[in-house]
C-alpha cells in the first residue's frame, strides 16, 4: 500500500521518549503514505521563533525541559488540525504528553469522525537517548534530521535531501536537559501506554533497532490498519 492505494484515512499515535525516534519515523511515514507529521514540539518552536504570546510562554519551559501547559499546547494543535489537509491522516508526534491531552485528542477526533487507528509505543532504553539527542542535528533549511554516528549525510556537510549547508542543533539537546525530559516523560506521558492498551488500539514496537528495521514495522502496521 502507498498514499494511491491507501483505503481510509490512517490516524496514528507515535509515543515514546525523547530520542526513540518518533520524528525521524513520522518523516518516513510521511514520505512514504502521504500522512501529514502534527508535531506539537515542532508547532512550538514555531511559536517561539515568531514570538507569539504562546511561544514567549513556552519558550522557557521548554528550554528547562518540562511539559508546555495543555491549555497551550491544544490551542496550538487544534489550530493544526483545523486545516484541510489533515483530512488525508496524520501522524502525532509528541502528543499526546499527558491524560488530559488524550481525552481532549479522543473528543476532538470524535468531533471529526476520524478516529485514531493505532497508538505506537516506541520501546527504548533510556541511557542510549542521552546519546542519540547529543548527536542530533538537523538540516536547517529542509528540517531533515542526522546523527552524528547513526545517521550522518551521505556527503558530509551537505543535507541528502535539499543540498543546504546549513544545520542547526536544539537549545534544549544537552545531556542536563534531556534527562530532565526523560522525567517528564515518565511521570507524565508514560502512562498513556496504560491508557491506550486499555482502549485496544496499542501496538508496541522495539525500536532500538536500526532507523530502517523500525521504519518497516511501522510500514507493516500502517498496512493492517489502513486494510483493516
Ligand atoms: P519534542 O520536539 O516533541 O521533543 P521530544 O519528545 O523530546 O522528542 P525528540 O524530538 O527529542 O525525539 P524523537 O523521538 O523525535 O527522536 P528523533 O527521531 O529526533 O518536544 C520538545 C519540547 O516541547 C518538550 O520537552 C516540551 O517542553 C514541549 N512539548 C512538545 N510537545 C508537547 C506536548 N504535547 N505537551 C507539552 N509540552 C510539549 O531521533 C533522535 C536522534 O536519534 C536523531 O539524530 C536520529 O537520527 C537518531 N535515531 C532515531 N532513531 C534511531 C534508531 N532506531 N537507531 C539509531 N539512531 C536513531
Amino acid at each position: 500500500m502507498d498514499a494511491e492505494t491507501q483505503t481510509h484515512p490512517v490516524n496514528l499515535i507515535l509515543l515514546g521518549p525523547p530520542g526513540a525516534g518518533k520524528g525521524t519515523q513520522a518523516r518516513m511515514l510521511t514520505e512514504a503514505f502521504g500522512l501529514v507529521q502534527l508535531s506539537t514540539g515542532d508547532l512550538l518552536r514555531e511559536a517561539v521563533a515568531q514570538g507569539t504570546p504562546a511561544g514567549k510562554v513556552a519558550k522557557q519551559v521548554m528550554a528547562e525541559g518540562q511539559l508546555v501547559s495543555d491549555e497551550i499546547v491544544l490551542a496550538i494543535l487544534k489550530d493544526r488540525l483545523d486545516q484541510p489537509d489533515t483530512g488525508k491522516g496524520i501522524i502525532l508526534d509528541g502528543f499526546p504528553r499527558t491524560e488530559g491531552q488524550a481525552e481532549a485528542l479522543d473528543a476532538l477526533m470524535l468531533d471529526r469522525g476520524a478516529p485514531i487507528s493505532a497508538v505506537i509505543s516506541l520501546e527504548v532504553d533510556d541511557e542510549a537517548m542521552v546519546g542519540r539527542i547529543a548527536g542530533r542535528y538537523t538540516c536547517a533549511e529542509c528540517g531533515e534530521g542526522y546523527h552524528d554516528d547513526n545517521k550522518p549525510p551521505a556527503s558530509e556537510g551537505v543535507c541528502d535531501k535539499c543540498g543546504s549547508t546549513q544545520f542547526t542543533r536544539r537549545p534544549d539537546d544537552n545531556a542536563e536537559t534531556v534527562r530532565t525530559r526523560l522525567g517528564a516523560y515518565h511521570m507524565q506521558t508514560a502512562p498513556l501506554i496504560d491508557y491506550y492498551a486499555l482502549r485496544g488500539n496499542l501496538k508496541p514496537v522495539p525500536a532500538m533497532a536500526p532507523i530502517d528495521d523500525v521504519a518497516e514495522k511501522l510500514t507493516q502496521i500502517v498496512k493492517e490498519v489502513s486494510d483493516g
